[in-house]
């Protein structure tokens, strides 16, 4: 859940040399630095690769940039045509770099450290590529996903081809667990998210158990609420990481005898630390480690987290 970022000191005097945001993602030098500066710092069990879930518009042939103070920003695909001009060969030699970064990190980190690959998910992906930004109810995608099914149905389905390539590329590169990030699927109506969530999500799980076997898969299909059950059942994941929303009783009955659970401390939390923070910290421990349990976020680190907090939090977690 974004553990490097702009909450460590190091990361942004990197990231102010580096030029651009995407500049850094496709450096390898840089941006297995910057992977690693979390592990570090903290010593977590596992390191998450340093990119963007939006590599793959920007390999597709999308204009995307990130703006400062205002996240990404991309030429915004409006009708079927933006569909059929993007670019799907040359997706794996354009994220070669992505490739060697993996395999730079893995050569640095010590044998018992995890390293985990990620994509987003099709539908999450979709909605920054129609949407041509992060917006709260992601109403231009499923308005495109209203009007014109047959269009979106070719967009998804080209993002859960190239998103299985990219997937595996990274296993081949040294990534030895793949989170997919569906932080946009709370907002859809159940027959939609079955559809552009659930589907897709299916389809990326049963290609990488043929072509990467054994190689666990976790799921983050972020506010779906009570279909977290569903999504786990329907897509075949190993691991589900849930959002902050989710009850502890939820998530230990429901989902915890199907699937690894990760999750769910509110990001916030970690930024105003404290007895608040201790107390949630020990209810997750104590509800959860009954069963598979790796201790995460609910979503994202946020920028105004004081790193004293995460170490703090990490030798709670340990103690
Ligand atoms: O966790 C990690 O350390 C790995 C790196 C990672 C990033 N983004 C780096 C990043 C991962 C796993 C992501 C996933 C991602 N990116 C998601 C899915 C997970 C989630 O948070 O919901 C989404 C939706 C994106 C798209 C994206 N990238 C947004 C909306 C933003 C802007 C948000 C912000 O905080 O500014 C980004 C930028 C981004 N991606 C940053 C980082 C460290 C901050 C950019 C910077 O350094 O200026």
């Amino acid at each position: 859940m974004r553990q490097a970022g702009r909450y460590l000191p190091e990361y942004r005097e990197l990231r102010a040399n580096a030029g651009s945001f995407l500049k850094l993602c496709y450096n390898p030098d840089l941006a297995s630095r910057v992977t690693l500066q979390p592990i570090e710092r903290f010593g977590f069990d596992a390191a998450i690769l340093f990119s963007d879930i939006l590599v793959i518009p920007d390999a597709l042939g999308q204009k995307v940039d990130f703006v400062e103070n205002e996240g990404p920003v991309l030429d915004p695909i409006v009708d079927r045509n933006g569909i059929e001009k993007l670019k799907r060969e040359h997706v794996l030699d354009h994220l070669a770099p992505v490739f060697e970064t993996v395999r730079q990190v893995r050569s640095g980190l010590d044998a018992n450290t995890a390293l985990i690959g990620f994509c987003g998910a099709p539908w999450t992906v979709a909605t920054y590529m129609v949407g041509g930004r992060g917006s709260p109810d992601q109403a231009a995608a499923r308005g495109f996903a209203y009007r014109d099914r047959e269009a979106f149905d070719t967009l998804i389905d080209l993002l859960v081809d190239v998103s299985l390539d990219y997937l595996c590329a990274q296993v081949d590169a040294g990534a030895q667990v793949l989170q997919i990030f569906d932080s946009w699927a709370g907002n859809l109506p159940e027959d939609e998210y079955a559809r552009w969530c659930v589907e897709p999500v299916k389809k990326l799980v049963a290609g990488l158990k043929a072509r990467v076997p054994g190689v666990p898969v976790i799921g983050f299909p972020r506010a779906v609420g009570p279909l977290y059950a569903d999504f786990v059942e329907k897509t075949g994941v190993d691991g589900v990481s849930c959002d902050t929303s989710l009850p502890l009783s939820y998530i230990r009955d429901v989902l915890q005898p199907r699937a690894a659970v990760q999750g769910n401390l509110d990001p916030l939390l970690l930024v105003s630390g404290g007895d608040a923070l201790a107390r949630r910290v020990d209810e997750i421990l104590e509800a959860l480690s009954g069963g598979p349990f790796i201790f995460n976020l609910g979503h994202g680190i946020v920028p105004q987290t004081p790193p004293d907090h995460v170490a703090e939090l990490v030798r709670r977690v340990r103690g």
